[in-house]
């Protein structure tokens, strides 16, 4: 019987491998994991992260031929594939600080690899990571080998969150990257053939290493790159009175371009393309080629922008104040189908909302209170850096609540923020919630969820992004 380890229970590691132990029953699989608490959850009913239909993966092969651990050593040991889906966030600190991927938790799996292994491994590079991540990896590995051969070999993973298990059931192409030698290329088949159970084998791309790793980065940063574009044209939509779903809906029917990543939001989140694209941009710096990266770092700025643009227009709207208003905020997790609110734009309109002041009352199905309190206090980047977390101000605490429910985070409320398009938003009565808040009513859908029409006839001001501007809001001062 193959054995796979898993190095890292997160939302990679968790899913993909649930995945490969229910395709693969001939195959065992361990995820381990330094985080005691994660894997307890894994283990329990209660997941650590929510994923629609993971439960019924898990609850099919757990116990049967897929383990959750905390005992790394021994399952890296036993194991014939080792995967390493850990963190890699960017660096807060030292050399590339701010763009460079912190390859800390990298290095000490590989390192822990190479302490405890007693027979061959294939590694497998499941986290994203900077081009030539590899060469590292095989360095230190074969440093310190004792005589074991180890092959190295890229598997980016492209799932995204929220429709993650439907991603890996049928996923657009698996890439395999390996070194092109006789050991390299059996490597890359001993791992073709674990996604050949089930993913079709036109569908199994097989590259040499670096374009595998630049493969994940580029796709991120193509898939970023037209939502900055759509949202570009958002702001230029509202400046001429075009409607950006109109503009993207005849954009995307041209085959060339493609319906799809063309919807315009408050901005792009999740834990993936900010920090992917930072890391792009550090690499293109680092090997001469400045212009490159001034060209990807648009991507980011144009992501920026979008969010403090929506927070502008909110305050200015609101006759420039929001000082002590009651602002309902409709949504945290950065996009719908999951409690994730890693770099949520959420967090940047949350609190320049409470720069100036307001007072926030938070509803998502999702996200528990500790979360977004924890989210809030935050410094840039440092999600995944725990060590760093500070308690939330008193002051803060005053200004923001966390509820359970839209109608109670709307009640006796100033505007409303749609931040994330979660299904029922769109399903709301709004006419019970206008009945409630305080006139003028405001809506602000940084999601475009809402019926616009609908709702200025039950009498609410709505700003929708890239949607012509209401008339009140035509005569408030421009926004920069
Ligand atoms: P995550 O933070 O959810 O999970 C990483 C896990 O690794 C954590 O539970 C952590 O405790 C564990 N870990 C860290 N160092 C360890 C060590 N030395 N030994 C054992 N466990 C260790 O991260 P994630 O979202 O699953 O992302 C993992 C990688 O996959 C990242 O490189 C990310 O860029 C990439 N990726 C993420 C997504 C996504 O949608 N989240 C999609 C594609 C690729
Ligand atoms: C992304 C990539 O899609 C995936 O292939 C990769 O493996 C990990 O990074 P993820 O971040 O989970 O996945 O979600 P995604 O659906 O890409 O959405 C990212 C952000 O872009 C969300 O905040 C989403 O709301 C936003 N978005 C997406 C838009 O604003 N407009 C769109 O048209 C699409």
């Amino acid at each position: 019987m193959v054995k796979i380890c898993c190095i890292g229970a997160g939302y990679v590691g968790g899913p993909t491998m649930a995945v490969i132990a229910l395709k693969c029953p001939s195959i065992e699989v361990a995820v381990v994991d330094i985080s005691v608490t994660r894997i307890n959850a894994w283990n329990s009913d209660q997941l650590p992260i929510y994923e629609p239909g993971l439960d019924d993966v898990v609850k099919e092969c757990r116990g049967r031929n897929l383990f959750f651990s905390t005992d790394v050593e021994k399952h890296v040991q036993e194991a014939d594939i080792v995967f390493v889906s850990v963190n890699t966030p960017t660096k807060t600190q030292g050399l590339g600080a701010g763009k460079a991927a912190d390859l800390t938790y990298w290095e000490s799996a590989a390192r822990m690899i190479a302490d405890v292994s007693k027979s061959d491994k294939i590694v497998v590079e499941k986290s994203t990571v900077p081009v030539k991540t590899a060469e590292a990896i095989e360095k230190i590995l074969t440093h310190n080998s004792k005589g074991i051969k180890y092959q190295i070999l890229s598997n980016p993973e492209f799932l995204a969150e929220g429709t993650a298990i439907q991603d890996l059931f049928n996923p657009d192409r698996v890439l395999i990257g390996g070194r092109e030698t006789p050991e390299g290329q059996k490597a890359v088949k001993a791992l073709k053939d674990v996604y050949a159970h089930w993913v079709p084998e036109d569908r199994i791309l097989t590259t040499n290493l670096w374009s595998a790793e630049l493969s994940k980065l580029a796709a991120n940063a193509f898939l970023a790159q037209r939502i900055s574009s759509v949202n570009a044209m958002s702001a230029l939509c509202e400046a001429t009175g075009a409607d950006v779903t109109q503009v993207s809906y005849s954009v995307g029917k041209d085959s060339r371009i493609g319906p799809k990543f063309l919807n315009a939001s408050v901005g792009f989140g999740g834990s993936c393309f900010q920090k992917d694209i930072l890391n792009l941009v550090y690499i293109c710096e680092c090997n001469g080629l400045p212009e490159v990266a001034e060209y990807w770092k648009q991507v980011i700025k144009i992501n920026d922008y979008q969010k403090s643009r929506f927070v502008n227009r909110l305050v200015s709207s609101m006759f420039n104040t929001v000082s002590n208003k009651k602002i309902a905020i409709l949504g945290f997790a950065f996009k719908k189908d999951t409690g994730d609110t890693r770099e949520t734009p959420a967090i940047d309109v949350c609190q320049g909302l409470l720069g100036d002041k307001a007072r926030l009352s938070i509803y998502d199905p999702q996200v528990t209170q500790d979360q977004i309190q924890r989210d809030l206090t935050m410094n840039k980047f440092d999600w995944d850096h725990p060590a760093h977390l500070q308690p939330m101000s008193p002051t803060t605490v005053k200004q923001v609540s966390v509820v359970w429910d839209a109608y109670e985070a709307t009640k006796d409320a100033h505007g409303i923020c749609i931040l994330t398009e979660w299904d029922e938003f769109r399903s709301l009565d709004f006419q019970r919630i206008y009945d409630n808040m305080q006139k003028p009513a405001f809506v602000f859908d940084g999601r475009n969820v809402v019926n616009v029409e609908k709702l200025r006839e039950i009498g609410f001001i709505v700003y929708s992004i890239g949607k012509p501007i209401d008339a009140w809001l035509k005569d408030m001062p421009a926004v920069a």
